[in-house]
């Protein structure tokens, strides 16, 4: 049986005794795991899965090491001290730690506390900060979705709006989307959490969506760090915490579902991606791969068979503090299948076996401040079919601007001409896009469209259709009040403009009144912060006749 090799043996000391008591439960139903084997082999991963599950809420062994770790920290006060290192228990304490996991045993295992001694200190280092969601287990993808203080913009809900907007109502319930706030800062961490909490409440409440935050306890002292491969201090720091991060969502990843899928808290995803990373990875002809590529940027889009996790996660906590996490999964491969003797080629084609890349990438960095900046956009190009993604309208001329921040090269202008959409970060109230007219123009009607079918949440949201006419002072103005009640026919910006239609479910459509005359400019103004960003794939502004 290959589900769980010797590996086992080296995990955590809690993964150990979850792992121990597991198979005692597996060889007690042997019988019954016989005829499962006959069937398909991700069914029996995932009642595994379930078992493993089951066990480590009940497992009594699990308790009694806590309760042990406890004592030896209540013995050894001087153990809150993060800064001191495994080497600084008494060897009693630590023999008492050792014999927990090997009682029966001369061997002495291996743990997670050799390369992570602080985590000792503290009995919750392991316990996530903030919660929400449901601990949703038994789904066939867990996506990890790790996220950190920008200085510059979050993508975060972008991100989500994309990952969620783009799955079929099964495929919500065959998933789990967990976010980790990889910071320390609490009410940083707390601020975070309770945006996603109102802005994601269905998907919270189901199940969907989950998001945790490691222990403060949870990182050890990143100040002594070894300057290595020429990486600055910062950058040594930045990765070390990076791998830990990786290793905290794997950990509590592991337990929730047959797959997990490593994703980034920028990017933009293609539609129907969930079923067809599914697909792929059951449609693989053996079940040698260790590493599905769904992109070829950094670490998006990767995904592992949760079983594989733990020799992940050991692997990476082994040299964490070392090299970042690309040389590290790459290592893992060429450990496992490269010959030394052989050339660096040979190499390859091993490794070829144990990395499959799926084209075209399904997930695409929306970081603009990412020096990947380059390979995005040729991604793009290839990924994205565009014909019916907007509608071309000829317009009257005119100065085009906006107050949005354009997303690549999907500028309002090219919309406006009609050769392309409008694609933008999330608006804000007060954002706007106008159309100055060179020449003021006697407007017939006009018909906005937001979102497109391959983003169809990307609407305006909230968002007004207003007017400047061109003649200020005329009669117009009396007309603005209805003649009987003096109750106003149109509302008034306070800088003059008047408001002729509002976006419902993405479309504002309309005729222009023809007592306003020509027209110098037509706006949208977007009223109140949006949650996604926006599409503008279609804008006809039909000129009057005469
Ligand atoms: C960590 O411990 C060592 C030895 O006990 C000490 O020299 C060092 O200053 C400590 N570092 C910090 C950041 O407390
Ligand atoms: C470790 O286990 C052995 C055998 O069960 C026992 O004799 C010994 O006292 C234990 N040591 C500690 C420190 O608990
Ligand atoms: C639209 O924005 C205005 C101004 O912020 C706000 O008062 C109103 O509640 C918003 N309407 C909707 C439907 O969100």
């Amino acid at each position: 049986m290959r589900l769980r090799n010797g590996t086992v043996l080296t995990a955590v000391v809690l993964c150990s005794v979850v792992s121990v008591s597991w198979y005692a439960a597996f060889s007690a139903q042997k019988g019954d795991v016989v005829d499962i084997y006959q069937r398909e082999f991700l069914a029996l991963r995932d009642r595994l899965h379930a078992a493993e599950q089951e066990n480590l809420k009940r497992s009594k062994e699990l308790n009694l090491v806590l309760d042990e770790i406890k004592r030896a920290i209540a013995e050894k006060q001087t153990l809150k001290d993060f800064n001191r290192t495994w080497s600084h228990l008494s060897d009693e304490t630590k023999l008492k730690l050792w014999n927990i996991t090997v009682s029966k045993n001369v061997l002495q295992l291996p743990s997670i506390f050799h390369h992570l001694p602080h985590l000792l200190a503290r009995e919750d280092s392991f316990q996530p900060s903030v919660y929400l969601g449901q601990r949703r287990t038994g789904v066939s993808v867990v996506m990890g979705v790790p996220t950190v203080k920008r200085e510059v913009h979050s993508y975060l809900i972008d991100t989500l709006n994309s990952l969620i907007y783009e799955l079929s109502p099964e495929e919500k319930q065959d998933c789990v989307i967990v976010v980790l706030i990889a910071e320390t800062d609490l009410p940083y961490v707390n601020s975070v959490a309770e945006n996603l909490k109102s802005l994601f409440p269905n998907e919270i409440q189901s199940g969907l969506l989950e998001v945790i935050a490691p222990s403060v306890n949870y990182y050890p002292d990143f100040s002594h760090l070894k300057e290595t491969f020429g990486d600055p201090k910062e950058r040594v720091r930045w990765r070390t915490k990076q791998n830990l991060d990786y290793c905290f969502l794997m950990m509590y990843a592991q337990l929730k579902g047959t797959y997990y899928v490593q994703l980034e808290d920028d990017i933009v995803v293609r539609p129907n991606y969930l079923s067809t990373m599914k697909n792929f990875a059951l449609q693989q002809p053996s079940e040698e791969w260790m590493i599905l590529e769904f992109s070829q940027l950094g670490f998006i889009g990767k995904m592992f068979k949760s079983l594989d996790l733990s020799l992940i996660v050991e692997f990476i906590l082994m040299f964490y503090k070392d090299k970042p996490i690309d040389w590290l999964l790459d290592h893992v491969l060429w450990v496992k299948v490269c010959n030394p003797e052989k050339d660096a080629k040979h190499c390859d084609r091993q490794k070829a076996n144990l990395r499959i890349r799926f084209k075209p990438s399904l997930f695409q960095h929306v970081g603009t401040h990412s020096s990947l900046a380059g390979k995005i956009q040729k991604l793009k190009d290839k990924d994205f079919g565009k014909h019916a993604l907007h509608k071309g309208h000829s317009n009257p001329p005119a100065e085009v601007t906006s107050s949005l921040k354009t997303y690549q090269h999907f500028t309002l202008e090219k919309a406006y001409l009609g050769e392309d959409f409008f694609w933008a970060f999330t608006p804000v109230a007060g954002d706007f896009i106008r159309f100055r007219f060179f020449t003021p123009v006697k407007v017939d009607r006009f018909f906005f469209r937001s979102g497109n079918i391959e983003h169809p949440g990307d609407k305006l949201f909230n968002t007004t259709v207003e007017v400047l006419p061109f003649d200020t002072e005329l009669s117009w103005k009396e007309t603005l009040l209805d003649g009987k009640d003096k109750t106003p026919k149109y509302q008034r910006t306070e800088d003059g403009y008047i408001r002729i239609a509002f976006f419902v479910n993405g479309i504002a459509e309309g005729v222009v009144d023809p007592m306003f005359g020509p027209l110098e400019v037509v706006r949208l103004s977007t009223l109140s912060d949006s949650p996604v960003w926006v599409i503008l794939s279609e804008i006809f502004i039909k000129k009057a006749e005469t």
